[in-house]
């Protein structure tokens, strides 16, 4: 190491620690509020948080399509691509155009609330932190006090606000199926999809799209009092989950499916109908269905052993069934025949 370089070093790391130690001053930071700087320059974080996940929808179910179209994971196809024709029934066009229109109402809603908040600001935050390293009854480093602050609060606002959607998700969806007027009415239209793909992750009835998904995280936002930079990641990141659960792939290198065990087969059997009773819990976690007994009955042992269902595993159970079921119709056939 060159001299020069040294003392850049030297220089850069005591800026670093400096960075800090104002929490270690014994007078207060003063707070000087100012408008907060938007992550982007050409479009604030409010509205940032309404367009981001609708593009991302849109990019993400997009990568979804080239693989489908160009048959490039065709190893890890739920099911057979002819079926997505022959047993679904609503056609591509009916399920774009509603997905478009629920985008625009999802968009116009945020808007209208946006309009309502406050302009975020800054300049509190050193004040709070020396705050904390005061009140805090045992010793950590100033760092940890600073990425707590910066980072750890804003993690765990949106983990509870995934805590949030995920039971306001669970117990309207199951009200959809167990209130046979409303599953007509609404939800109904969403399970046209037996084979779910990606871009049809929001094929509902626009009632029903509105109260489950744009009700689901607005509230959660609400609750938790997310600023608006929360709601950039809690938006995109549940979007992006949901279309990933009706993506059609169980792929082994999908980060979302492996961190969460709700996954797109979990998802699968759902809108089949042998599962659509079963397995509500949409879209993060499982838990509502493991504690109400609502889960897929066939797979738990297995499930006990890898945290989730895999895709060899449910093409087995699915072929079985298909196999059994074919068996039932020729033997109706000949039981016919003898009579
Ligand atoms: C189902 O929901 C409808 C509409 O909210 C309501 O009028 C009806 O009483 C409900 N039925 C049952 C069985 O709960
Ligand atoms: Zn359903």
């Amino acid at each position: 190491m060159t001299n020069a370089t040294s003392i850049a070093t030297d220089m850069a790391s005591n800026a670093l620690k400096g960075a800090y130690s104002f929490m270690n001053s014994p007078v207060a930071p003063e707070v000087v509020l100012v408008p907060k700087k938007s992550l982007l320059d050409w479009i604030s974080d409010g509205y940032l948080a309404l367009a981001l996940p609708v593009v991302a929808y849109w990019c993400f179910s997009m990568i979804f399509h080239t693989i489908d179209t160009l048959q490039l994971a065709e190893k890890y196809r739920i099911h057979p691509s002819k079926e997505v024709a022959a047993r679904n029934k609503a056609g591509r066009m009916e399920v774009l155009s509603e997905v478009i229109f629920q985008h625009v109402l999802q968009t116009v809603t945020g808007a209208v609330v946006l309009h309502f908040d406050a302009e975020p600001m800054t300049g509190f935050e050193a004040r709070a932190m020396w705050e904390w390293r005061r009140s805090l009854p045992f010793w950590v480093p100033n760092e940890v006090i600073y990425f707590g602050y910066m980072y750890g609060i804003s993690l765990l606002r949106v983990f509870v606000g995934f805590c949030i959607i995920d039971s306001w998700q669970y117990w309207l969806h199951r009200l959809m199926h167990t209130n046979k007027t409303l599953y007509k009415m609404y939800h109904s239209r969403h399970h046209r999809l037996y084979v779910p793909y990606a871009y049809g992750a929001l094929y509902n009835a626009p009632t029903e799209g509105f109260l489950l998904d744009t009700c689901g995280a607005g509230l959660a936002a609400i609750l938790t009092g997310l600023t608006h930079r929360e709601q950039v990641l809690l938006y995109t990141f549940s979007t992006m989950k949901t279309v990933d659960d009706h993506c059609g792939y169980a792929l082994p290198w999908d980060p979302f499916q492996w961190l969460f065990p709700n996954n797109a087969v979990y998802h699968d059997i759902h809108h089949q109908q042998f599962g659509i009773k079963t397995n509500y819990a949409q879209p993060f976690f499982t838990l509502w269905d493991t504690v109400c007994g609502t889960k897929f009955h066939g797979f738990e042992e297995y499930e006990r052993a890898q945290r989730r269902i895999t895709i060899d595993k449910y093409k087995e159970f699915l072929s079985k069934r298909e196999a059994e079921k074919q068996a039932k119709i020729s033997k109706g056939i000949t039981s016919k025949k003898d009579q």
